[in-house]
């Protein structure tokens, strides 16, 4: 199955330490945040998980359900859950799933085998509410991934697809976006009456839109 930006993510049901659990039933109309790390008990993963469940009322906020997975079994993932609360003075409320027989692994590409035969590496999927993905990220084993950059690309997922605007590079809220380059003559001044910056006939910056 091809997993590629605008593809439909594949439905999977899985064991989590949330319980059993089919994928689509599960994300009921909400985005997704889908990722794996490596290995239960490691530092990167655990200070990762960690943020994750600090991170909870800004995936909140978004519509977004998180939801981890590696191929350690559901007993590591829920003594490594203690470890991870204690260490990073968090509580792990998003399911962890415990891909044993590796096939959600093997569903979405998570592992590579140029890396390592038996572990996923650090994979980050966006599911939209379609279902569609949205963002494929892949990190290597030895660095962290990082969170602020996955909610500023969020964001900017869940602004665009509600007006006719785009992200300049290194985007953040409430600053100027860019007007959709398709958009032009009567549908602009319609669509954004308070006016725009041309610096180029293809590059019109904007007030965010609200
Ligand atoms: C870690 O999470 O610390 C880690 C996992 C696999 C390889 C290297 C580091």
């Amino acid at each position: 199955m091809e997993i590629a930006l605008g593809t439909k993510a594949p439905n999977f049901r899985a064991r989590t330490t949330l319980g059993e659990i089919d994928f689509y039933s599960w994300l009921d109309g909400n985005w997704g945040l889908l990722f794996s790390h490596p290995e239960d008990y490691t530092p990167v993963c655990t200070t990762e998980l960690g943020l994750v469940a600090k991170l909870k009322s800004e995936f909140q906020e978004r519509n977004i359900k998180a939801i981890a997975l590696s191929v350690d079994s559901l007993d590591s993932h829920f003594g490594w859950i203690k470890d991870i609360e204690l260490s990073m003075n968090t509580k792990v409320e998003f399911p962890i799933i415990a891909d044993e027989n590796k096939e959600v692994a093997k569903l979405y590409n998570m592992i590579h085998e140029h890396v390592s035969d038996n572990s996923t590496v650090r994979s980050v999927f966006i599911i939209g509410p379609d279902k569609r993905i949205r963002l494929i990220l892949t990190y290597p084993m030895a660095v962290g991934r990082n969170f602020d950059e996955i909610i500023r690309v969020i964001d900017a997922l869940q602004l665009t697809e509600k007006h006719s605007v785009v992200t300049p590079a290194n985007w953040k809220q409430d600053e100027e976006v860019i007007i959709s380059p398709d958009l032009k003559g009567d549908e602009l001044e319609a669509q954004f009456p308070n006016g725009y910056k041309e610096v180029t006939n293809y590059l019109r910056y904007t007030s965010k839109p609200k």
